[in-house]
C-alpha cells in the first residue's frame, strides 16, 4: 500500500490546518433537522444552515472527514465501486474564499510531493458550462489553466455533471470543478471526456462553488455569501493513488475481507466468492456505522432503522450462500470494529452494543428465513412460466414475514421474475378483507410487534395533516419517532401551540378516525407524487418510485410505512404533550387509546 487510509485522511488535516482552517468532527449519519434526507450523504449537509449564513462558531474555514451512507445504488454493491457507507473529505469555506484559492490549493495538494504527489499530466478537470440559471465558469477554467492543466484537459460539462447540490429538494448548490485522474485506457470514442463512465476519467474530488438557493418552486437565488463545500471520496482515492482496481483492495476493506475468508474457507479470488464478500463486507461496515452512531438507530420497520433492517439481513443471506455459519455476521462486525476503533471514537465506545443488537437481529431473521427459504425452494418447484405469482410472494410475505424485496432478489438469482403489481393488489386486497385480521399482515419477520406502531405511523400522517390545517401550511416535519406506546412529531413552527388548536388537531383526527377510511398505498414517481399534493420525503428512498399512502380526503404522504389497514382500527387519539423541541420546531406526544 503507498498510502493508507489513515495517512490520507492525515495529509488532508495538515493541509487544511496549513491553510488556517479548523478541523471539525464527522457529524451524526441521521440527520438532525432534516425530514428531507434519511441520512447523512454529504459533508456539506450538516453545515447547511452555516451555508445560507449563520456563523459557525469554529470560524469561516472548516475541513473534516465524513461518515456518510447512499443506499441508491444499493444493487450495485459487489462491484469495483460502490459503496453505501463512504467517508467523504471536505473542505468549506463559508463566505470566506472562493474560487481562485480553491482551485489554487486544490492543484496543490493533488500534485505536491508533501501530499498527493500525483503528475499533473495525469489530471484533468471539468468546469460547467453554463446555462439559463447560472453562466459559462470561465473563471474557474482559468485558475486550472495558470495552474498548469492544458485547454485539452479542461472539459465543459452541463448541470447533468458540473452542477452539485441541494442535498434535499431546497437549499445551496451551485456549479462545480471536478478533477479527475487519467489513467492509461485509450479514449472510448472521439468524445471521450469525464462525461462518460468509460473508466478513462477516474473522479477523485469536487469543487462546489456554493452561490445559489434553489427554492421550493424551482428558482435559483444567490445565496447571502458565496460559499465551497468540497468532497473527495476517501474509498475512491485510495484506489487511485494505490493503483488498485476495486475499492475492496484498500486497507479499509482488507481485513474485512480477510476475516470473510478465514471463517468461509473460501478465497476472495475464487468463482462466485468476491461479490458475496464485497456485499457482506459493506453491508456489515454500513451497519456498524448505524448502530454506533451517536445519534445510533435499531434495525426496525421504518425509516432509517428499515434500511439498517435490509442491510443487516441481506447481508446475512450472503453469508448463507458463502455456507458462513450463524454468528458469523458478528465476527465480521467486530473486524470492521477494530479497523475504525481507533479513527472514530464511537465506534469504539459503543462496540458492545453494535455486537448485541447485530446477534439480536440475526436471531430474529433465522426464524424468518428458516421457515420462508424452504417455502421458497418449494414454490420454485411448481414455476412453469419463469413468473412466481403474486399471489405465492404474497403468501411468503404473509405467512413467513419474507420481504418482497428479498423474494424479488431469490427470484432474480434463479432467473426467475416475480408478478409484483400481482402481489401488491393481493396486499391490498388482504388489508381490505382483515380489518380485524391485522395480526396475521404482521406475524413474524419484518413485522415483528408492529401492529401498534403501524397504527401511531397512520395516526402521525394524519395528525401532520390536521398540524397543516389548523396552524399554517408551512408547518412542516422535522423528526418523527414511533414506539409501541406513543408517537412522537417534531415539526417546525415558532410558537407554542395553543390548547384549543390542539383540540382541534384531535378532533380532526378523530374525525377521520371515525370515517374509517381505507389507507390505500400506491407506487409512483416523486413528480406523480407532488403532482397529487402529496407531503413527506421528497427524496426517493430505495430507488426511483416511492410509495405514496393515501387516506380519502384526510391524507396523503409519500413514506415507506406500514400502516393500519383501515383509520378504523386506530382507536382513539388523544395529544398528551406539546412543548419546545429546539428554536423553531415544537414537539408533540400522542397516544392512541
Ligand atoms: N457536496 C459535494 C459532493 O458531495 C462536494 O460531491
Amino acid at each position: 500500500m503507498k498510502i493508507t487510509a489513515k495517512e490520507l485522511r492525515q495529509k488532508w488535516f495538515d493541509f487544511y490546518k496549513s491553510k488556517q482552517h479548523a478541523i471539525i468532527r464527522s457529524s451524526s449519519l441521521i440527520p438532525e433537522n432534516d425530514p428531507t434526507v434519511l441520512f447523512t450523504t454529504a459533508g456539506m449537509h450538516p453545515l447547511v444552515p452555516y451555508l445560507m449564513g449563520a456563523k459557525h462558531p469554529a470560524g469561516k474555514r472548516l475541513a473534516n472527514v465524513q461518515k456518510c451512507v447512499r443506499t441508491g445504488d444499493i444493487d450495485d454493491v459487489g462491484d469495483n465501486s460502490h459503496c453505501t457507507f463512504f467517508e467523504m473529505l471536505g473542505n468549506w469555506s463559508l463566505g470566506d474564499y472562493f474560487k481562485k484559492e480553491q482551485i489554487e490549493w486544490s492543484y496543490e495538494f493533488l500534485t505536491s510531493k508533501k501530499y498527493l504527489g500525483i503528475p499533473k499530466t495525469r489530471l484533468a478537470v471539468s468546469v460547467f458550462e453554463g446555462d439559463s440559471d447560472c453562466p459559462r465558469d470561465e473563471e474557474s477554467a482559468g485558475y486550472w489553466l495558470k495552474c498548469g492543466i492544458p485547454k485539452e484537459r479542461i472539459f465543459y460539462l452541463p448541470k447533468a455533471n458540473n452542477w452539485w447540490g441541494p442535498a434535499g429538494t431546497t437549499g445551496p448548490c451551485g456549479p462545480d470543478t471536478e478533477m479527475f485522474y487519467v489513467s492509461t485506457a485509450p479514449d472510448c470514442s472521439p468524445k471521450c471526456s469525464p462525461a462518460c463512465d468509460c473508466g478513462k476519467y477516474l473522479e477523485i474530488w469536487n469543487d462546489v462553488f456554493m452561490e445559489y438557493n434553489k427554492t421550493a418552486d424551482g428558482k435559483y437565488e444567490q445565496l447571502k455569501q458565496k460559499n465551497v463545500d468540497t468532497g473527495m471520496g476517501l474509498e475512491r482515492t485510495l484506489v487511485v493513488l494505490n493503483g488498485k482496481k476495486s475499492v475492496y483492495d484498500t486497507d479499509l476493506f482488507v481485513p474485512i475481507i480477510s476475516k470473510i475468508e478465514e471463517l468461509s474457507g473460501k478465497k476472495y479470488n475464487s468463482k462466485d466468492a468476491s461479490r458475496p464478500m464485497r456485499i457482506i463486507a459493506d453491508h456489515i461496515r454500513t451497519a456498524v456505522f448505524m448502530l454506533g452512531d451517536d445519534r445510533g438507530i435499531t434495525p426496525s420497520n421504518v425509516d432509517q432503522g428499515y434500511v439498517l433492517r435490509r442491510l443487516i439481513r441481506r447481508a446475512i443471506r450472503y453469508a448463507k450462500a458463502l455456507d458462513l455459519e450463524q454468528g458469523a455476521v458478528v465476527k465480521i462486525a467486530q473486524a470492521v470494529i477494530d479497523v475504525y476503533k481507533d479513527v472514530y471514537k464511537e465506534i469504539a465506545d459503543n462496540s458492545q452494543l453494535i455486537i448485541a443488537e447485530l446477534t439480536k437481529e440475526e436471531e430474529r431473521f433465522e426464524k424468518t428465513l428458516k421457515a420462508g427459504l424452504k417455502e421458497f425452494d418449494k414454490l420454485v418447484g411448481y414455476i412453469q412460466n419463469g413468473i412466481i405469482s403474486g399471489k405465492a410472494c404474497f403468501k411468503l410475505y404473509d405467512t413467513y414475514g419474507f420481504p418482497i424485496e428479498m423474494t424479488e432478489e431469490l427470484a432474480i438469482e434463479r432467473g426467475l421474475k416475480i408478478n409484483r403489481d400481482d402481489f401488491d393488489k393481493a396486499y391490498a386486497e388482504h388489508q381490505a378483507k382483515s380489518q380485524a385480521g391485522a395480526q396475521a399482515k404482521f406475524k413474524g419477520g419484518l413485522a415483528d410487534n408492529t401492529e401498534a406502531t403501524a397504527r401511531l405511523h397512520t395516526a402521525t400522517h394524519l395528525m401532520h395533516k390536521a398540524l397543516k390545517q389548523v396552524l399554517t401550511d408551512k408547518v412542516a416535519q422535522r423528526g418523527s419517532n414511533i414506539t409501541e406506546e406513543r408517537l412522537r412529531f417534531d415539526f417546525s413552527f415558532d410558537r407554542k401551540v395553543e390548547d384549543a388548536e390542539l383540540r382541534e388537531v384531535e378532533k380532526i383526527v378523530n374525525q377521520a378516525i371515525e370515517a374509517n377510511v381505507q389507507v390505500v398505498c400506491t407506487e409512483m414517481t416523486v413528480d406523480e407524487a407532488k403532482q397529487k399534493g402529496a407531503i413527506g420525503l421528497f427524496e426517493s428512498k430505495y430507488g426511483e418510485k416511492v410509495k405514496v399512502y393515501s387516506m380519502d380526503k384526510y391524507s396523503i404522504e409519500i413514506c415507506g410505512g406500514p400502516h393500519a389497514n383501515k383509520t378504523g382500527e386506530l382507536g382513539k387519539f388523544v395529544i398528551t404533550k406539546e412543548e419546545s423541541s429546539s428554536a423553531g420546531v415544537r414537539r408533540i406526544k400522542a397516544v392512541l387509546k
